[in-house]
């Protein structure tokens, strides 16, 4: 079974506090959401694997220590998604993105892919599929099903919030796939979002309603 793992380091509660305040407006939500990002990050490569390697200090020979394992691609799914990537590649520049659109169709609240552009090696490479909300899991089990049908076999998923039916749909489906996330919050409610969330990630993000 993946690893469930709720990132809950002080700094990255005190900043998912100010981006779930109604009143906080686009360009703080955008700029917060990005360190959240950043800090995730730090905590999800801990354990990416290191090798030794020969260099030469302006001192002596040395050998010191050198990421080695699989390159990295970030996966937003649209729209929301695109706002953690910026943060991510703060620490891990030299990743790949590829972005899959999902749109939820309001009232069935069913998923449905309507765009995909990858990397053609995403067969190899560490995935990070990242979407700020993980709700009803929906778009994540059809991205994750999507990427493993082109091949992906490393899939880390990182959001910002996740409900508890969210997590469950998601572990159920791809119990492979590490689930990373800042918040467990309580539940969903009967429109789809997440309580007490932070409302449409997209929409707070983005400036649209
Ligand atoms: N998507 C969002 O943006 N927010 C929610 O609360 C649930 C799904």
């Amino acid at each position: 079974m993946g690893k469930f793992q709720v990132i809950d380091h002080p700094l990255i509660q005190h900043k998912l506090t100010i981006i779930r305040d109604k009143n906080c407006g686009t360009k703080v939500f955008r700029e917060v959401v990005d360190e959240i990002a950043m800090l995730m990050a730090y905590e999800i490569s801990r354990d990416m694997p290191v090798e030794d390697i020969e260099i030469e200090t302006p001192i002596v020979k040395s050998v010191q220590k050198t990421l080695t394992g699989k390159k990295v691609a970030i996966i937003p799914i649209l729209r929301a998604g695109i706002g953690m990537v910026d943060g991510i590649l703060e620490l891990i520049p030299a990743a790949k993105v590829g972005h899959i659109g999902m749109y939820r169709d309001e009232e069935t609240l069913e998923p449905h892919e309507y765009f995909i552009k990858m990397p053609d090696d995403i067969d190899s490479r560490q995935l990070l599929v990242v979407d700020p909300m993980l709700a009803t899991g929906g778009s994540a089990i059809m991205a994750i099903d999507s990427l493993k049908k082109r091949g992906a076999t490393n899939i880390k998923f990182v959001c910002l919030v996740s409900a508890p039916e969210g997590v469950k749909a998601l572990r159920d489906a791809h119990p492979d796939v590490d689930i990373y996330t800042a918040a467990l919050d309580d539940h969903l409610n009967e429109n789809g979002y997440i309580v007490p969330g932070l409302g449409d990630a997209g929409d707070r993000l983005f400036g649209t309603k």
